[in-house]
């Protein structure tokens, strides 16, 4: 099966419903501008709650070729848990995929591999497709190396369940997110392989065949690099996606 590239945008706290409107407006028109030469791969975006149900509508409105994702979700499906969000609404609200585990939520909400593996379980009891979110710390680079704490993140996420459904795997070094410094696209490439065979190893060639992600300062102009190799299958990009001709520019690679 080919794994077909994806472009995810994470907006993180910005924007509000007004300025979500405008962005994915002024994207739809960037991409469509481009025409075929990024219709093999697919966009995401994922603002913040709040703004999903506008974009959502734009979206269905204008027939945009532009998927919706959410940032989080709850563990539970509903009751007495103030400031949750259900996984029930976010696929009922038409988002195809949901982050978990960002190490933003790792770092600032004491998310753990339990967590993670809980939300992981959650998504797919919704019919959402998780996009799971690995990376080492600076500190654990230097002391584990690069790929050790990405591969053991990944395990324990998909540890655990009676059967796998659909994921996606984004590999984000903590210190490449929002610093400006790139991991290299062959260190990408290489922690890509370590992620993908131990996924075969433990769940199977078919779980094996998920598509893994690159994220951590990608730009219109690095980009090409992280694609390159054929290891990495597309990039979660924070900060560029909030700017409609980058993020396009992101998007309208050649594979
Ligand atoms: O989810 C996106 C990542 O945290 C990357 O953020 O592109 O601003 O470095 P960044």
């Amino acid at each position: 099966t080919k794994r077909i590239p994806l472009i995810a945008g994470n907006w993180k706290m910005n924007l509000d419903h007004l300025q979500a409107i405008a962005l994915v407006q002024k994207l739809s028109w960037t991409l469509s501008d481009a025409g075929h030469e990024y219709s093999s791969a697919e966009v995401a975006v994922f603002p913040p709650f709040t703004d999903l149900r506008s974009v959502q509508t734009l979206i269905e409105a204008e027939k945009f070729e532009v998927v919706l994702g959410a940032q989080d979700l709850s563990k539970h499906d509903s009751g007495a848990f103030t400031g949750e969000i259900s996984g029930a609404f976010l696929s009922k609200l038409g988002c195809k995929f949901v982050l978990i585990g960002h190490s933003e939520r790792r770092q600032y909400h004491s998310e753990t591999d339990e967590t993670v593996q809980a939300k992981v379980a959650a998504a797919w009891k919704h019919g959402l497709v998780p996009i799971i979110c690995v990376g080492e710390t600076l500190e654990e680079l230097e002391t584990q190396g690069q790929a050790a704490v990405p591969v053991a993140q990944t395990i324990a996420a998909l540890s655990g369940h009676e059967t796998l459904g659909e994921f996606v795997i984004a590999y984000e070094p903590v210190w490449a997110i929002g610093t400006g410094k790139v991991a290299t696209p062959l260190e990408a490439e290489s922690v890509a392989k370590a992620i993908r065979a131990a996924i075969t190893e433990n769940f199977g060639a078919e779980s094996g065949q998920s598509r893994i992600l690159y994220g951590g300062s990608v730009k219109a102009n690095n980009v090409a690099g992280f694609l390159a190799s054929g290891e990495v299958d597309g990039v979660l990009v924070g900060g560029a996606s909030l700017d409609a001709e980058e993020f396009a520019g992101i998007a309208r690679f050649q594979k």
